[in-house]
């Protein structure tokens, strides 16, 4: 059993260091079995907090460090000069400045948290975001504390003939016995998570990038030498990112090398440590044989946002870890806009919101539903969260929205040039935009503060001798736990009124000639605009793009979603038309299956699903998304108590129903495109789109259960020139009830990409989100698969995260199986890697969301995990999900 419970940190309670550290020298020395870390620290009173009186106690963070000496301005302290505890070292300084040294003895080869400095297969790394510095060496491990770093790294020749640090090289030797060194200076004050440290037998891409003043940077990716035919991609992508942050944020890269070194073990996707940004190598390697578009395109989107990081987290840092949001919102906002400018604006859109709705709305209705910058936390690593990401992504992109392109650039110009080496917060950011547009945002900082989606429900009426078209507008924000009342939020509604023949109708609004297109701010909890010279009844095309994270109502019927998805000249709303006429049959048909009535096929929505299938003007990756269903997981959000296996059987039967009345046309449109694809492969955006809507129409096909498209997907499966079509064609035999050709191609793949961890995963994934009966056995069996292990979080997330989060018919089994495997689990996993057992816990924190008896057996999992001796991490979760 626990014995103290850990303790929460409050925002309310910062305040700014005792110390400062000017300069911190480190020296590693690296072996198979320890590593020893020399510190040196020039320390600084602060003066601002502290004035002539007595000095305070100068206390350091430290964890799982062995502490072997002490040194005191060249006096080395003896034990009863200094404490030490579980997580700190405290000594008593004699002078306002004075220089600290420390060595400290670690065990990175034990490391199984990968937090700190760690080895993944033969390499030694490092993550320090948020809190591992300080399981490196005793440090102010906090952001505010931002110090000048010099590192020497010192390993075997033969082993370790790469050693890499943040900054330049400046200066390298041999020492006896095998053994080299390199130093690496950083120019650039940072905080310590953006130290990083890497010592390995690397091979490299190297290219480089003439900034817009003329400089020339080194460009260079790092990998285990198997791998250096897979890193072009990513290069590429880096060079864009660089050009396009000068293009669209005037911002320059300000070192003179850019370094990118791809780890197998890693419990996130990357990391921005300055100068040498450390990736998960799924987010770096990407050769057409062995990697999707999708994982392409997620390289792309994963070293852009390492890289604009650069500006927007390392040059402007944050003050405090509740101020995440400020780099993590703002560079996800950045990246998005990076991808739909490189690739389809209006297809980036729809797979963000798609993502949110089903992910980041459930976590704001769920236990852990905490604002983007929360106010307390126990362990911050549980606040890396889609809401701090991708709710913070959004608030930054209403605020694009309210100042437009212009306005929101001079905002964050001054913003770079009033920060820039500073540490600041999200009040500081939004200071910045409101000073250079003369703005107030004072409400709208409550999209910072306020947990929960907010409603929004319209309702309009029209009023023909007046020719008035009035929208109504009710904003409600639900209790969220500790936040029972909200006030109102500034919702900013991008918006136009359509004609019977699609058009949009000038707006009118108090007076004011407003275009065909405009973005109006509700910001009452209750609050009517109305629309003059409005000649007849339009319909109203509302939340174009998505302008705010809100949960719109409007009383459509059937019909308005058809014309809505045929007409509504925003691409964006079309597909969001198409989604709710979706929705509501789905939602219709889980009603009648729950009824116990057979159910039947709306024709309205095959109609629609014909049109674009049929339409070959239409962007090819428009029509693949229309014609994607929604998934189980938004459906389950959508519900007030969700039916899983209703929604289950309902969604399946729906897919079976479609793929049988648009059998012809699928399979014309699926022929035309895998003629089209089959010539030399092509990675551009139109040759993906073919791609994507190809697979999606095989998916289909595949459940008529013909012999003829069983015939097309082997085929495909066999000769596909990529992996994107290869697996497609996988995923489809997986799904379908031909054993023994599922079976043969399982097997074929595993044989034929053994070699290849990343492909790998996917086999594993692909097995695990199979959605026919008794997949939890097959988790089971490939648990004890030779390739898997529980020590690589790519591979949990590969099996396991796929089975808990995107198989919910088997995981919800009612006979618990699902729960109690998960529970082992997270049990397990705690005790080697805390940050991956607590976010495994997310699935049975949803517990509210279901039927009495699946809400026991999750309760009863919560309290037996509960029962253990846990970590931080996952102590706060699994209590908060039973509070
Ligand atoms: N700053 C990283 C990013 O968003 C996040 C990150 C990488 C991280 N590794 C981590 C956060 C480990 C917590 C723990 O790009
Ligand atoms: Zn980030």
């Amino acid at each position: 059993m626990r014995t103290e419970q850990p303790k929460t940190i409050y925002l309310k309670d910062y305040q700014a260091p005792d110390y400062w550290i000017d300069e911190t020298q480190l020296t590693f020395e690296l072996f198979e079995d320890h590593a020893l870390v020399h510190s040196r620290l020039a320390l600084r009173l602060n003066s601002d907090r502290h004035g002539a009186g007595a000095l305070p106690a100068l206390v350091l963070d430290g964890q799982e460090l062995a502490l072997l000496k002490v040194v005191l301005d060249d006096q080395e302290l003896g034990e009863g000069e200094y404490q030490v505890d579980e997580d700190s070292l405290s000594l008593q300084p004699a002078a306002a400045t004075f220089e600290l040294a420390l060595t400290t003895r670690i065990e990175p080869q034990n490391n199984t948290a990968l937090e700190g400095l760690y080895k993944s297969g033969s390499m030694f790394c490092t993550q320090c975001e948020a809190e591992g510095f300080r399981k490196i060496t005793y440090y102010l491990d906090r952001p505010d504390v931002m110090s000048r770093f010099t590192t020497t790294v010192i390993a075997e020749r033969e082993r370790y003939p790469v050693l890499l640090s943040n900054g330049n090289p400046i200066a390298s030797g041999e020492h006896e016995g095998g053994r080299h060194w390199v130093s690496w200076e950083d120019p650039f004050p940072k905080p310590a998570y953006l130290f990083a440290l890497v010592a390995g037998d690397l091979c490299l891409l190297q290219d480089s990038f003439t900034t817009m003043s003329g400089r020339t940077i080194d460009l260079r990716i790092y990998v285990e030498p198997e791998n250096r035919t897979q890193c072009d991609h990513a290069m590429d992508s880096l060079k864009r990112s660089m050009r396009w942050d000068e293009e669209v944020y005037g911002r320059e890269y300000d070192l003179d090398i850019f370094m990118i070194v791809a780890v197998n073990d890693f419990n996130m996707g990357a990391m921005e440590n300055k100068g040498l940004n450390i990736f998960n190598s799924s987010c770096v390697l990407a050769h057409q044989d062995t990697a999707t578009d999708m994982a392409f395109q997620r390289v792309e989107a994963v070293v852009a946002h390492e890289y604009f990081h650069n500006w927007s987290g390392n040059r402007v840092t944050c003050r405090d870890w509740f101020q995440l949001s400020l780099k993590e919102g703002f560079t996800v906002f950045r990246d998005s806009e990076f991808s739909a400018d490189m690739n389809s604006r209006t297809v980036k859109r729809i797979e963000d919101v798609t993502f949110l709705r089903a992910n980041q709305f459930a976590e704001d209705a769920g236990p852990m539903a905490h604002p983007v910058r929360p106010d307390s936390f126990i362990e911050i690593s549980n606040f890396y969260t889609l809401t701090v990401y991708e709710k913070g992504a959004e608030v930054v992109r209403m605020l694009h929205t309210l100042l437009g392109e212009e306005g929101f650039r001079k905002g964050t110009d001054l913003y770079f040039e009033r920060h820039d080496g500073q540490a600041v917060t999200c009040d500081d950011f939004i200071k910045a935009l409101e000073d250079a547009n003369g703005a107030d945002f004072t409400q709208f900082k409550r999209w910072y503060s306020q947990a929960g989606t907010p409603r929004l429900s319209v309702t309009a009426d029209y009023d023909a001798t007046k020719r008035e078209f009035r929208l109504h507008f009710t904003q409600v924000c639900p209790p969220t736990p500790g936040q029972p009342d909200k006030l109102p939020q500034v919702i900013p509604v991008r918006m136009a009124l359509l004609d019977r023949d699609g058009k949009e109708m000038a707006l009118q609004l108090n007076g004011e000639a407003l275009g065909n297109e405009a973005v109006v701010s509700i910001t009452e909890a209750e609050q009517t605009l109305v629309f003059e010279n409005v000649p007849t009844s339009p319909l109203p095309s509302l939340l174009r793009g998505f302008s705010a994270p809100v949960k719109l109502s409007y009383p459509y019927s059937r019909d308005d979603r058809v014309f809505l998805a045929k007409h509504d000249p925003d691409g964006f709303n079309r597909w969001e038309a198409a989604q709710g006429l979706a929705v509501d049959v789905l939602q219709g048909l889980v009603d009648i299956h729950r009824a116990g009535r057979p159910l039947n096929l709306d024709q309205r929505l095959v109609d629609v699903m014909r049109s674009v299938i049929t339409d070959a003007e239409l962007d090819a990756a428009m029509v693949a998304e229309i014609i994607r269903l929604p998934s189980e997981a938004y459906l389950v959000e959508l519900a007030e108590v969700a039916d899983i296996d209703a929604i289950h059987f309902a969604r399946e039967w729906l897919r079976r129903a479609l793929a049988v009345a648009l059998r012809d046309d699928m399979a014309a449109r699926y022929q035309a495109l895998a003629a089209a694809g089959a010539g030399e492969f092509s990675a551009s955006a139109p040759a993906m789109a073919d791609r994507s809507l190809k697979n999606s129409l095989l998916g289909y096909l595949m459940l008529t259960g013909e012999q003829q498209v069983l015939g097309w997907c082997v085929r495909q499966f066999v000769e596909a020139s990529n992996m994107t079509d290869r697996q497609a064609a996988l995923v489809a035999l997986v799904n379908s009830p031909f054993e023994q050709q599922r079976e043969a191609a399982l097997a074929d793949f595993a044989e034929r990409w053994s070699a290849y961890p990343l492909v790998m995963d996917q086999w594993f994934s692909i097995q695990a989100m199979a959605s026919q009966p008794g997949a939890l056995e097959r988790v089971e069996k490939l648990m004890g698969h030779p390739l898997f292990t529980l020590r690589n979080p790519n591979k949990v997330r590969a099996l396991i995260g796929a089975f808990v989060n995107q198989n919910l018919s088997n995981f919800h089994a009612i006979d618990g199986s699902g729960y109690a495997f998960l529970a082992d689990r997270i049990i397990d996993l705690d005790r080697s890697n805390p940050q991956i057992a607590s976010r495994l816990v997310t699935p049975l924190s949803r517990w509210r969301k279901f039927d009495d008896e699946r809400q026991a057996l999750m309760r009863g999992q919560l309290s037996r995990i509960l029962a253990e001796k846990l970590s931080p991490d996952v102590y706060e979760v699994v209590s908060k999900s039973l509070a």
